[in-house]
């Protein structure tokens, strides 16, 4: 099969043949349709995530149908359509991650590839209303906004603001807020991304580049019930000014580096809580499917590239010019 692999840090992945690896007890094989990127393969190939070592097969994102099963797993599950949770062996404790939790595309093998062998227990049948494309963009970026919109109390009429609105995880909290009734303000680097937005189902849209765009919301719209953020930096202290009493900040990235100042006045004297939050639990991702399923919520895919073209997707999602995810179609 051909695959994407990682054979050095800042270099382009190397698309070659590899052996397609057969399943062993409790796993199976599955023939992919389509993979998609995370900012986690792009922070990999720059050598800026722990434990990374060359020779593995990147990406965490995928669907397709499963080939072929090992022992002790039922044969109904062959020529099903699939999608893959890629956070493995999460643990036991709802509240947080084991220490061998771990993440498809480094250090195991990920879904670049042909094929993918996974433990039949990350395999879910795939919503029904979404094609490939949308299926491989889902499940990474849908179970992380998943567990950020759960752990932020996000409720039906309540104000929520997610920052950077672009991005796969972003764009996923705003779908999944907006299923449940939240009204939505978003921030984003470009105006067009901020209407492309508003299309969706943003309630109000702000640029965060731009000098006092959080005094606009306030002016607007008052303080927010919950923040969703993936991005931290220096814009972190407005996050603070703009969260409601008892509010929820959830952070689940810190694409913009850590924040310059945390203002510990505003912390609590509003009451707020600040809440940390990564991928998800196998009930957070069943859940995420489950919700997904019922309001039809479809990611949005900003363009797809042949496997061969993957360091082009990776070069996209370096300059951040995407509007949603970057998936590669597998034959
Ligand atoms: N904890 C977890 O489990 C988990 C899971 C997935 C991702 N993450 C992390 O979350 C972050 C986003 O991941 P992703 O895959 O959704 O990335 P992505 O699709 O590449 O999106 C990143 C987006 O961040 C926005 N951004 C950049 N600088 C910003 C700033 N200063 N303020 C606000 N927004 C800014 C940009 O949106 P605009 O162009 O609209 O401004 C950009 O499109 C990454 O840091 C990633 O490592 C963590």
């Amino acid at each position: 099969m051909q695959a994407a692999i990682l054979q050095e840090i800042n270099q382009p992945l190397v698309v070659e043949q590899r052996e397609t690896p057969k399943p062993k007890a409790g796993e199976v094989l599955v023939r992919l349709k389509a993979a998609a990127l995370n900012r986690r393969d792009y922070w990999i190939t720059k050598g800026l995530y722990p434990g990374i070592h060359s020779g593995v097969i990147q990406g965490s994102d995928g669907a397709g149908i499963v080939e072929a099963v090992g022992s002790e797993v039922d044969m109904h599950w062959v020529d099903r359509k699939v999608v893959i949770n890629p956070g493995l062996e999460w643990g036991d404790n709802h509240q947080v991650q084991s220490e061998q939790f771990h993440i498809l595309g480094m250090p195991a093998d990920g879904t670049f590839a042909e094929a993918i062998v996974v433990p039949v227990s990350a395999i879910y049948e795939k919503p029904f209303h979404l094609n490939w494309h949308q299926a491989a963009a889902l499940p990474l970026a849908g179970v992380t906004a998943y567990r950020a919109v759960s752990r932020a109390e996000v409720s039906a009429g309540g104000l929520v603001l997610v920052t950077g609105i672009s991005g796969g995880v972003a764009l996923m909290a705003m779908q999944l807020s907006l299923a449940l009734g939240a009204r939505v303000l978003v921030t984003s680097s470009s105006q067009e991304k901020l209407e492309r937005a508003r299309e969706l189902g943003a309630l109000g849209g702000y640029q965060y580049s731009q000098d006092d765009w959080e005094k606009q919301i306030l002016r607007e719209h008052g303080m927010v019930d919950a923040v969703i953020d993936g991005a931290g930096g220096t814009g972190y202290r407005h996050l603070l000014q703009l969260a409601g009493p008892g509010a929820r900040v959830v952070n689940y990235g810190a694409t913009a580096g850590p924040p310059e100042k945390v203002d510990l006045f505003k912390l609590f004297w509003k009451q707020l809580k600040l809440i940390g939050s990564t991928m998800g639990t196998p009930q957070d991702f069943e859940q995420m499917l489950e919700l997904v399923s019922r309001h039809h919520v479809e990611p949005v895919v900003d363009s797809s590239y042949p496997l061969e073209e993957v360091n082009q997707a990776l070069r996209k999602m370096a300059d951040s010019s995407q509007f949603g995810k970057l998936v590669l179609a597998l034959p």
